[in-house]
């Protein structure tokens, strides 16, 4: 079933609460929460104290997307600050077995992303221990860039690979995810859509919202006929 995860790096920061209950009424399910370091990506983004507040105004899973180069020294902080999904890079992550085990000690689901030069196969061999796949579908770091097309073929073999290995993990997107590229990547078999600007931009994020998850159900009733 796919679901809408609004991604609060586009939100207005001094008006968070407002922002997440506006998008959760149009309907977003999941709010996906973007931790940068500045060293794994060229951009600073929020830590700990942001999610502890956020944690108070919605009942919503927390999805915290990882874009640190040492995710393991913040799973028990992010985990008892109320985080309930967490993914890291597979870049990022020299023992990315051990990386996950530990999310999965910390209550969290464990999730694994790649970047957009990342191929889908060196995932395989984790492939069983995850909750999640999130495909960036942009280089991370940035709201509001262009959707890369070639992600789409990433998304279909890891719907393939799902099926070969007999395995359940939930695809992921993120980057670029807006009006005009929502349908393609549910019909490439995404299921758990991100989208920052989409939502946020222009002040109407519950009507935003609402659209992008319209398009998004229109798109998988197509697939399933
Ligand atoms: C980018 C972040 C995204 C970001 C997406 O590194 O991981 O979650 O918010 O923004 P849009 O939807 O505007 O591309
Ligand atoms: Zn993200």
């Amino acid at each position: 079933m796919v679901e809408l995860l609004p991604s609060i790096l586009s939100a207005d920061f001094a008006r968070l609460g407002e922002d997440v209950q506006a998008a959760e009424r149009g309907g977003g399910t999941v709010i996906h929460v973007d931790v940068m370091d500045g060293h794994f990506v060229p951009n600073l983004s929020l830590g700990v104290p942001v999610v502890k507040s956020l944690r108070k105004v919605t009942r919503l899973p927390l999805d915290c997307h990882m874009m640190v180069s040492n995710p393991d020294e913040f799973v028990p902080a992010f985990a008892e600050a109320g985080i309930n999904w967490m993914s890291v890079h597979y870049e990022a992550c020299p023992h990315l077995h051990r990386s996950l085990q530990l999310i999965e000690q910390h209550g969290m689901k464990p999730g694994v992303v790649i970047n957009p030069a990342t191929p889908v196969e060196v995932l395989i061999p984790i492939l069983g221990m995850v909750h999640h796949v999130l495909v960036m579908s942009v280089n991370p770091g940035f709201g509001g860039q262009s959707f890369i097309p070639y992600s789409l073929n990433k998304i279909r073999r890891l719907k393939e690979l799902r099926q070969e290995l007999g395995l359940s993990y939930r695809i992921e997107v993120d980057g670029g995810v807006a009006h005009d590229t929502i349908a393609a990547v549910v019909e490439a078999g995404a299921e758990l859509l991100v989208a920052g600007s989409a939502v946020f931009n222009g002040g109407k994020a519950e009507q935003n919202a609402r659209e992008l998850l319209e398009l998004a159900q229109q798109a998988e009733e197509r697939v399933q006929v």
